[in-house]
């Protein structure tokens, strides 16, 4: 799909899971921070721009299809659409483009002022969106096995045992970025 398709389906997905005034906001925070262009990765799966928000879109359709296919339970039934859009808004910051001898590629900044994953996603939203606690939790665990500190394995039980959506927000991101490529 192209990017300006990606947008386009973006919008009205926004326009369709958010109060009016609320899209507004939230539109006005994907422009401001570049969502759009932004990659998902330097190198792994949408590794180019516009692939953060082909990553982030076919996450939120997963968990919207999951949702309905499973008949999962959420506190604010759009949470599907808002978690898979947003968690992974962190990297709207962490990547620049730098021209090597073979082209141009992503590298990672060490500019930004806040660090982690889904926590840095959760603190970049806080002026954008109220989030219940079931999405926080989504935005937190969305990495799963993929945190890297093995201690943390513990609170990721701890949050699947309150919020069975954070291992369904997992299997959403791992579908997208390991069985789909995007
Ligand atoms: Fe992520
Ligand atoms: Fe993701």
């Amino acid at each position: 799909m192209n990017a300006e398709n990606i947008k386009n389906e973006a919008y009205q997905l926004i326009d369709k899971y958010f109060m009016p005034a609320k899209a507004i906001i939230v539109k006005d925070f994907l422009n401001t921070y570049g969502f759009w262009d932004a990659p998902a990765s330097t190198k792994y799966h949408g590794n180019y721009p516009g692939g953060l928000a082909e990553h982030s879109l076919a996450v939120a359709k997963n968990l919207l299809m999951l949702t309905e296919k499973l008949g999962l339970k959420w506190d604010n039934p759009g949470s599907p659409f808002v978690v898979g859009l947003l968690h992974d808004v962190c990297k709207m910051d962490q990547y620049k483009l730098i021209s090597t001898e073979n082209g141009y590629q992503y590298v990672y900044t060490n500019d930004s002022i806040y660090s982690h994953h889904g926590e840095k996603s959760i603190c970049m939203l806080a002026n954008c969106v109220t989030l219940t606690q079931e999405e926080i939790a989504c935005i937190r665990w969305h990495m799963g096995a993929y945190e890297t500190d093995t201690n943390e394995w513990k609170y990721y039980g701890n949050a699947i045992a309150k919020y069975p959506n954070v291992l369904w927000t997992h299997t959403a991101d791992m579908m997208a970025s390991h069985i789909e490529g995007v």
